[in-house]
């Protein structure tokens, strides 16, 4: 296996060629045509974040406009990324918590009013921290007011596989974005996806409309990374390549992911009925009905601070539960808490 026998050298600036290769694959297709025209430049870097760091100093320094515009709510960390770049930030409506669900509507009135050219940052899927995702329908609509208006999209793919367990079915919004042949940024990570996220591990992978803009991006992706890191760690990439190159590694991983997803699916259902036997107030279908690693719960942050202390249950205070966090046996105890912060409040 690559990883026994790797030196500690170091990678090129842009990291592990057949790292980059293989992580471009797994995004667009092993067909993506995008690919084999060359117009996709793909370079290691520190995970998800780094990789959407990277992005942002790239656009910052190279991309005509500077606004980005992040989902509402969006992970805590992103802001940070762009700030840091000198960007400046807006927001577009996602989360209704009227229904718990998408504010599509809300969501297309606020990016048909962005300034043409903005950068807008989507989540590719199992949305942190909602658990709310556009369906493919809604992608549709949501990529032809894109490209309309000729804004720039930059996709944070932090849990491909995770939504229904199928890596392809996951991705398939990038997808749309790169079958119609226009620009996007992508940030890959394999922190979730693979468990490793101490080994900082991930990729930035930018999409052109020609091969030629495409090998100039990467030279200046170089400069980016240059004075930050220099290059990026060996040994996380070396073990996403060992299982992405080898048949059998794959499988075995892609089964594990599916048994993980499957699990959270589970307890979705699990914790829903536990809520429903208490005859817990409120409609709690958007448990089951959010998807992927988050349950966008609709406790308030005194019902939380209340479960942390009376229970010793913890979660961030917009009442985000991270599921993989649960099992069977401790739904029970989440169910009695959730229904005394509840009942205890109205
Ligand atoms: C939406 C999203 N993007 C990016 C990240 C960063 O992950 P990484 O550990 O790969 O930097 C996270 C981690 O929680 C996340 O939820």
């Amino acid at each position: 296996m690559i990883f026994r026998s790797a030196t500690k050298e170091y990678l090129p600036i842009t990291g592990m060629a057949e790292f980059n290769k293989l992580s471009a694959q797994l995004v667009f297709g092993a067909d993506s045509p995008a690919i084999k025209e060359n117009r996709v430049t793909t370079v290691q870097c520190l995970a998800g974040c780094g990789s959407l760091r990277t992005g942002a100093d790239f656009l910052a320094k190279h991309y005509h406009q500077h606004t980005v515009y992040l989902s509402q709510p969006t992970y805590g960390n992103h802001p940070n990324f762009f700030l840091a770049a000198g960007l400046t930030l807006k927001t577009y409506r996602y989360y209704d918590p009227i229904t718990r669900g998408l504010d599509f509507q809300g969501m297309l009135d606020d990016l048909g009013s962005a300034p043409s050219g903005a950068i807008v940052l989507f989540q590719v899927c199992s949305h942190n921290p909602t658990g709310v995702d556009p369906t493919l329908h809604q992608w549709e609509q949501i990529r032809q007011l894109v490209r309309s208006k000729g804004l720039l999209p930059f996709f944070d793919n932090a849990y491909q596989g995770i939504v229904s367990g199928s890596l392809d079915m996951d991705v398939q919004s990038v997808r749309m974005f790169v079958t119609d042949g226009g620009e996007c940024l992508v940030a890959h990570s394999y922190s979730k996806i693979m468990g490793l996220y101490g080994e900082r591990v991930g990729a930035l992978s930018i999409v052109c409309k020609t091969a030629d803009v495409a090998s100039r991006v990467e030279s200046q992706l170089k400069l980016v990374i240059r004075p930050i890191y220099s290059n990026p760690p060996i040994h996380g990439a070396a073990i996403v390549t060992a299982i992405l190159k080898d048949r059998e590694m794959f499988d075995e991983w892609t089964v594990e992911l599916k048994a993980m997803i499957n699990r959270i699916i589970h307890l979705r259902q699990q914790l829903l009925d536990a809520l429903r036997d208490r005859g817990t107030p409120g409609d709690w279908s958007h448990i089951t009905k959010q998807v992927g690693m988050y349950t966008f719960s609709g406790l308030n942050a005194e019902q939380v601070a209340f479960m942390a202390e009376e229970y010793h249950i913890y979660m961030s205070s917009d009442g985000r539960i991270n599921m993989a966090g649960l099992s069977a046996k401790t739904v029970p105890y989440l169910a009695d808490a959730i229904h005394s912060a509840v009942t205890r409040n109205v």
